[in-house]
Formats: structure tokens, sequence, C-alpha cells
């Protein structure tokens, strides 16, 4: 039995550390110089004290990331301009895994040619000194957005750049980013990202970390990606990470939505004080549907505008916006912003004052809570030194299992289908362990489907492109 405590902190990572500093990208990098650089930015580069000041709206993030460096400062700029809350800064994918020599060189085609041959800012290649260049002057948080299962040497940089939110885990970004990156691995490279967040971190500047709820953004039972997110912020707790955010995709249910953020915000909190995290402060993330966009703009801007209703209603903190080009590939700088500002605009004109309910949202809502404890339950009571090795252990075991993950030690057991409210039913649990109650309610649900008697993979092919 390995439950989450403080002991499992990280004592003694400054041998890894120098390893991880010793490389020549990290450019000299040294902690005490970066920790004194942090001290004299503005504080509302910190996104506790941006969420905590925040008005009845949550703040607006959107994404971005282009190889070169003015193109990049351009669009921070215009961002900026556009009324973003959060500066996006969106690496690449060479960089994701690590292949900076690849990512050096098509950064210098893309410097030579003036055309982007990278899907993202190579920041390691950049470095930390170039990049605090992008945000001189700048009085709103900017937000790392990657998918690196060993984001050791890219967070270090990333924090040394003024960069004071890091997205990511040993979960979110390891099951739906990577076929065979070995799990356990990943969980202790994000240790390491979690202790330099804390060792950085002071009262009223903290590094803040966020996880990536959407997962594979395909037919994730809301209850998998909330136990996932309630893991992810008690590791992030237990390496003295005192702020945090949960997040999820847009379901493409509305019942499922309010009732999802609803327990995903009181779980995260039940579970942070269950083990002694009272001073984590905890946020709550909404992302516009991360599953296949419409090529139609006018749809797409019709999606957005929706997600954006939703996340008033339900209170997020924060919303992670799209793009009307999302089906298209990486958003030009006038579209980006162009998204910033409607969906400012959609949030003030349909502001919600009030937290909404019905019989439907109830259910909903006591099922995936009833759900998570099962499983969460589970997960603790694995054998194990440390609550990290439970957790590992729960995925070699299939408690654990994400629909669509490409990963090979993902058991990929459980199937997911819609019901007819577009809610995401759990069809077969596969090993993962809710009650046999709550796995004959997912099925008495999935009974609403009009379209049930249509063969199983044109159902799950409309499930996935509801949207599209
Ligand atoms: N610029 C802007 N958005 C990006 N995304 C990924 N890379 C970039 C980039 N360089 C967004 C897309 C994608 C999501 C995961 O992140 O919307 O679907």
């Amino acid at each position: 039995m390995a439950k989450p405590g403080a002991e499992s902190r990280l004592h003694d990572i400054e041998r890894q550390r120098q390893q991880v500093l010793a490389n020549p990208l990290a450019r000299g990098l040294a902690p005490t110089e970066v920790g004194i650089f942090l001290k004299q930015l503005p504080r509302e580069r910190f996104p506790a004290n941006v969420y905590s000041t925040r008005g009845p709206a949550p703040c607006i993030q959107p994404r971005g990331g282009f190889p070169v460096f003015d193109t990049q400062l351009e669009l921070t700029r215009a961002l900026d301009q556009a009324g973003a809350d959060f500066i996006p800064l969106t690496i690449d994918s060479c960089t994701r895994h690590n292949q900076y020599d690849t990512a050096s060189q098509l950064l210098k085609r893309s410097e030579e040619e003036g055309r982007s041959y990278l899907n993202g800012y190579p920041l390691v290649c950049h470095g930390h000194e170039l990049t605090r260049e992008l945000y001189r002057g700048l009085a709103k948080p900017v937000s790392l957005r990657h998918g690196t299962p060993d984001a050791r040497l890219l967070a270090e940089i990333a924090i040394a750049s003024g960069i004071a939110e890091i997205e990511g885990g040993g979960l979110c970004y390891c099951l739906p980013y990577s076929e065979g990156f070995p799990i356990d691995r990943c969980l202790l490279y994000w240790q390491y990202v979690d202790r330099i967040c804390a060792l950085y971190s002071t009262p009223d500047a903290a590094i803040h970390r966020e996880s990536f709820g959407p997962l594979t953004a395909t037919l994730v039972p809301p209850a998998i990606a909330v136990a996932i997110q309630i893991i992810e912020a008690l590791l992030a707790a237990e390496q003295g990470v005192v702020s945090f955010a949960v997040s999820f995709g847009q379901t493409g249910s509305f019942v499922q939505d309010v009732a999802t953020a609803r327990v995903l915000r009181h779980l995260t909190r039940h579970y942070l004080d269950e083990f002694g995290f009272h001073s984590v402060r905890s946020f709550l993330v909404y992302h516009q549907w991360m599953g296949q966009f419409p090529t139609d703009r006018a749809q797409a801007a019709a999606l957005i505008v929706g997600s954006a209703v939703i996340s008033n209603v339900i209170g997020a903190d924060k919303i992670v916006v799209k793009t009307v080009d999302e089906a298209l590939g990486v958003p030009r700088v006038e579209v980006n912003s162009e998204a910033v500002a409607t969906v400012r605009y959609a949030l003030r004109t349909f502001a919600c004052g009030e937290r909404v309910s019905s019989p439907l949202i109830e259910e909903e809502a006591a099922l995936i809570e009833s759900e998570v404890r099962s499983i969460l339950s589970a997960v603790v009571a694995l054998p194990g030194d440390a609550f990290w090795e439970s957790v590992y252990r729960a995925f070699q075991l299939g408690l654990l299992d994400v629909p669509f993950s490409p990963h090979s030690d993902n058991a990929n057991r459980l199937t997911s289908v819609r019901d007819g409210n577009a809610s995401i039913r759990i069809a077969d649990p596969g090993k993962v362990p809710i009650s046999e109650a709550d796995a004959h309610t997912e099925r008495r649900l999935l009974e609403t489907r009009a379209d049930r008697s249509d063969k199983t993979y044109r159902q799950m092919l409309a499930d996935i492109t509801l949207m599209a």
C-alpha cells in the first residue's frame, strides 16, 4: 500500500541536476541566477496570482509556437494585444522527443528559407537568454505547452526563460503521445520537473504546474480522465508543488461537461486534503474540443463559441482556445488572435452567474464520482514503496486504461461509446475497477441511444468524429 505523501519527495536531485545542466544546450544555466531573475519578474507572471484576481469569466489561453524567434515574438505581441490572459509557448515535436540536433538543423533551415520546418518553438535550441527577450515587459503568465516524456532540460530552460507554467505530467504526457517510452521512467522524470518547480517557487511567485486532462481526446470516459488528473496533482504535491491546475477536454455532451467539472474540482481538493496537502492550491482548466475539428470555418467558429459558453457555465479558471483553422494545421498569427477575441466576446456576452443543475447532471456527477473513488482506492491499495510505483502497477494491471492510447503498456481493454445524450459511456470496463452497480448504470444509460443496431465500428467512428 503506497499512499501519496511528502516522504516521497526527491531530496537529492543535485547529481541528476548537474547531469541535466551539463548539456551544452543549457548554456551555463545557473539555478541561483535563475532564482534572482524570477524574483524581479512582475507578480502577474505567476498563474496563481492571476487566477486569484480573475473576474467572473475564465482566463483565456491560446496555443502557439513558430520555429523562428522573430515570428514567435510577433505572435506573442499579437496574442497579448488580442487580450489573451496567458501567453503560450508551444514546443515543436523534435524537441518534445529530445531530438535537439534535428530541431537545430530544421530551425536553421526555417531561418534561411523564411518558412516553418518545425511545428513549434525549439526552446532548447534557442536557449533561455534569447527566450527571456520574448517576454521582456510582459505582465502575464507564459505557459509551456508540449507533450514531452523527458522534459527535464526543457523545463529547466523554460523556467530560466521566465515561463512560470509548465504543462504535462508522467502519465498525461506519456500515454497519449508515446508508444514505447517506459511509463515508470516518465513518472520519475516528471518527479524531477515537479521538484524543480517546487524549488523555484516562493509564496507569491509559485511555478505553476498544469496537467493535460484530454489525454487522447478520443472517447475517454470522464472517470478515467479525472482519476489521472488527481493522481498527477498528488504526484506533484509530493514533490512540493504548491500551485496546480487539473484539466479536462470538452466531452461532446453538455451534461457530462458540467458533471465532470464539478467532480474534478471537488475530488481534487478532497484528495489533496486527504493526503495532507492542504496548502496546495488547485485550479480547473477546460479545453475546447480536442477531437477532429470541422473543416468548415463557420462550423469551427460555432464550436469555439459553444465551448466558450460551457466554460462560463462550469466556472472554469481558464479555457484553452482552438482556432477556426484547427483542421488545417498550425494557425497563422491573425487567425490565432481572432480566436482569442471571439472567445472574449462569447465569455462577455454569455455570462453565467450561477451553478447550473438538473437531475441528469446530478446523476452523471454521482456516477463519475463513485467510479473515480473506486479507481483511486484500488490504485492506492496496490503494493509499492512509493505512490508512483502503485500508479505504474495500475497500468501494468489495466486498472488504469486510456482508450486509444498508442502506448504498448496500455491495456486497451476498456471500451467506450456515446449514449443518446452524446455522453461517453463505459461499454466494457475491462480491468478498470468500477463497481458492478456503476458498470450496470453505464450500460443502462447506453440504452438511450437510438442507433444501437448499427455496426459497432460505424457507431464508434460517428462518436469520434462527432463535431467534424
Ligand atoms: N501553434 C498553435 N497551435 C498549436 N497546436 C499544436 N501546435 C501548435 C502551434 N505550433 C495546437 C493544435 C493542436 C493542439 C494539441 O495544440 O490546436 O490540436
